[in-house]
């Protein structure tokens, strides 16, 4: 058996898995997809690839088994709800949603349909956080205590460029700034996934930086914060603390800084990573390869610490064999609603919220 897939949004970051799609053994048929005709014809000609669609809508008519949509975040889940409705297999990119009303849709579409969706979160398959799920499926941490995670992206490394391009001809000052708690997966998706475990509330404050230009009230995001620290109960009985910071003095980074158990703890920082535990440490280094992949996608792993092949093998094995997942939409909105509840929380001044939770993908 294998699959057909289209992939829609060709900006800056869709290219870069057309390859592992078109070289995946149980991929038949490739098709792309972009509202600018540039960008499509520039990508199908490198790719030599022959099927293009116009726009989503187009490709939502289209017999193909599965899309694979990576447009701007603001519009991933409804247009991920669209594809499902037209009977679409379905992969975003990061978050899934923007808001809980977002999440409550999207899960109820998976629930209604029937169909596979799943959420291209680049750090579950970083090699630490498949290492630490390892260690933890084997009860090496004990039971869990804490986890520090961040993602340190100083608006100084590309953001200006990413944001204007995302908007292009309706760019104006009124769309910069951005909320950081609003794109946290890259940071949450660790702890959840190791612990396997849900935050269940929070207390967060923001962080204002002196005369910010980009992170202002009067943008449509209404948000002066550039950084933002939450501090989560877990469903576990563990804490978690998430950092989302854009004005940083630092090279950037998404990892778990720190993630303790009551036996042992794992770190990682800019010198390295270290396995510790009561009697002393020592430095590990998890493997890029650390699952079964087709040769043609292990030869070139691709970004974000090696993930973007396991991406693309979880994905197509998931529609081919008709599977769950790992990265289900229940999983999905279990990285992005901490945020969305964190940032009310910091306009509160720290006010302790619930989060909500949608509970557990069917049999798991
Ligand atoms: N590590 C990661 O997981 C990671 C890294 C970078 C970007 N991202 C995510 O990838 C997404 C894309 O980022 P980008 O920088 O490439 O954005 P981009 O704006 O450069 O590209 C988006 C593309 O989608 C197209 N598009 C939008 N609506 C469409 C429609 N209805 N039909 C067809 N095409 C449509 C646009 O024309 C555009 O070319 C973002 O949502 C971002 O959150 C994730």
């Amino acid at each position: 058996m294998s699959i057909s897939v289209g992939m829609v949004g060709l900006g800056m970051f869709g290219p870069s898995f057309i390859q592992s799609f078109k070289a995946h053994p149980d991929v038949h048929r490739l098709a792309l997809c972009d509202l600018q005709s540039d960008r499509l014809s520039k990508w199908a000609k490198q790719f030599q690839i022959s099927e293009t669609y116009p726009s989503l809508d187009a490709i939502c008519q289209s017999d193909l088994d599965a899309l694979v949509i990576i447009t701007q975040h603001w519009m991933h889940a409804p247009q991920a709800v669209q594809a499902m409705e037209s009977g679409k297999h379905v992969y975003t990119a990061v978050p899934a949603a923007v808001s809980l009303d977002e999440c409550e849709k999207l899960v109820r579409t998976v629930e209604r349909t029937g169909m596979i969706y799943m959420n291209g979160e680049t750090s579950y398959f970083r090699p630490e956080a498949v290492f630490c799920r390892q260690k933890a499926a084997a009860g090496a941490f004990g039971e869990f205590v804490h986890c520090r995670a961040e993602y340190f992206h100083d608006m100084s490394h590309g953001l200006y460029n990413v944001a204007k391009n995302r908007w292009g001809k309706q760019w104006g000052r009124d769309k910069s700034g951005a909320i950081p708690m609003h794109y946290p997966t890259h940071s949450v998706a660790f702890p959840v996934s190791v612990m396997k475990a849900h935050a269940t509330s929070v207390s967060a404050q923001g962080y204002v930086y002196p005369n910010d230009d980009w992170f202002r009230q009067d943008t449509i995001h209404q948000n002066p914060f550039s950084n933002e620290v939450g501090l989560f109960t877990m469903s576990n009985g563990a804490t978690m603390q998430i950092c989302e910071f854009r004005r940083i003095g630092h090279p950037g980074c998404e990892r778990a800084s720190g993630i303790y158990g009551t036996e042992a703890s794992f770190e990682q920082n800019l010198a390295g990573k270290v396995w510790a535990d009561k009697h002393g440490h020592q430095t590990v280094q998890p493997p890029q390869i650390h699952g079964d992949l087709p040769e043609a996608l292990a030869a070139d792993l691709g970004g974000h610490g090696g993930s973007h092949a396991y991406l693309v093998h979880e994905f197509v094995d998931a529609v081919n064999r008709q599977r769950l997942p790992s990265l289900n939409v229940w999983e999905a909105v279990r990285y992005c609603a901490p945020g969305l509840v964190a940032h009310q929380s910091a306009l509160c001044n720290g006010e302790l919220l619930p989060i909500p939770d949608w509970g557990d993908a069917p049999g798991q």
